[in-house]
């Protein structure tokens, strides 16, 4: 009985573990990767489609948070001790969503870039559908590091409530150009090549890339 009891126990304990350890070891579980792969091969597009349809040197009014470029991520691991990737993905999906949002909310119904921002935006939710459901419901209620809930307040708020100072004018490629480095970056396990060790996160992994996207356009 005694024993019985013991490795009840046990099986219990080492379950715990189990349900434990995705969230605080894998920020990224494996099935977030398809969604995400997905999201990645429309936003190969994203030069066709969010600067060559529009005019040039575009912008659109946004929140100033919602800039947030690979730059910010490493100042908050900076600024915040300890910081659980888990908080920045969803700061992540608070940022873009609102991102998509604003870049649609310009296009009239009949612009040639709608299908594919409308068709982003459902490969967006998709992606973030599996996010919420691979973890448990309480991660999304765990308090967040102030910087970031403030971050997050912001981003919130109603958008008459929004001070002047507070809008930034960003032209839509640069939107989506933030929103793919970042996904890289937050989402690495994701996008892991076999032959090199990359480093998505670093500004000058994107300079290279950058160099190699514009030479067959200029
Ligand atoms: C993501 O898209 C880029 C093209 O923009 C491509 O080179 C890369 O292989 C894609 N990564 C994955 C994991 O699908
Ligand atoms: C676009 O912006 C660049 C850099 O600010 C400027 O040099 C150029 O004249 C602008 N082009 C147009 C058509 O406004
Ligand atoms: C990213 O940094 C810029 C300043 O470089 C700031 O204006 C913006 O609010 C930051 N974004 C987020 C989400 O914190």
């Amino acid at each position: 009985m005694v024993q019985l009891s013991t490795s009840v126990c046990l099986l219990g304990g080492l379950l715990g573990l189990f349900l434990l350890a995705p969230v605080q070891m894998a920020p990224t579980p494996a099935s977030m990767c398809t969604p995400l792969k997905t999201l990645n091969d429309s936003l190969s597009h994203r030069r066709r489609y969010m600067k060559h349809n529009f005019p040039i040197n575009y912008t659109i009014r946004v929140h100033q948070h919602e800039v947030f470029k690979l730059s910010n991520i490493s100042r908050m691991r900076l600024q915040v001790e300890g910081l659980d990737e888990l908080v920045l993905q969803r700061l992540w999906f608070q940022v873009n969503q609102g991102v998509l949002k604003k870049i649609l909310r310009v296009m009239p119904e009949r612009h040639p870039s709608r299908p594919y921002t409308a068709e982003l935006e459902i490969r967006f939710r998709d992606a973030e559908g599996v996010f919420v459901h691979s973890h448990p419901a309480e991660v999304f209620q765990q308090e967040l590091p102030e910087v970031i809930q403030d971050t997050w307040d912001h981003l919130t708020e109603e958008p008459d409530r929004v001070p002047e100072s507070r809008w930034r004018y960003a032209s839509p490629k640069s939107l989506l150009d933030n929103f793919c480095h970042t996904m890289h970056c937050l989402f690495s396990e994701c996008f892991a090549s076999k032959e090199a060790q990359q480093d998505y996160c670093s500004v000058s992994y994107w300079r290279k890339g950058r160099k190699k996207d514009l030479e067959p356009e200029s």
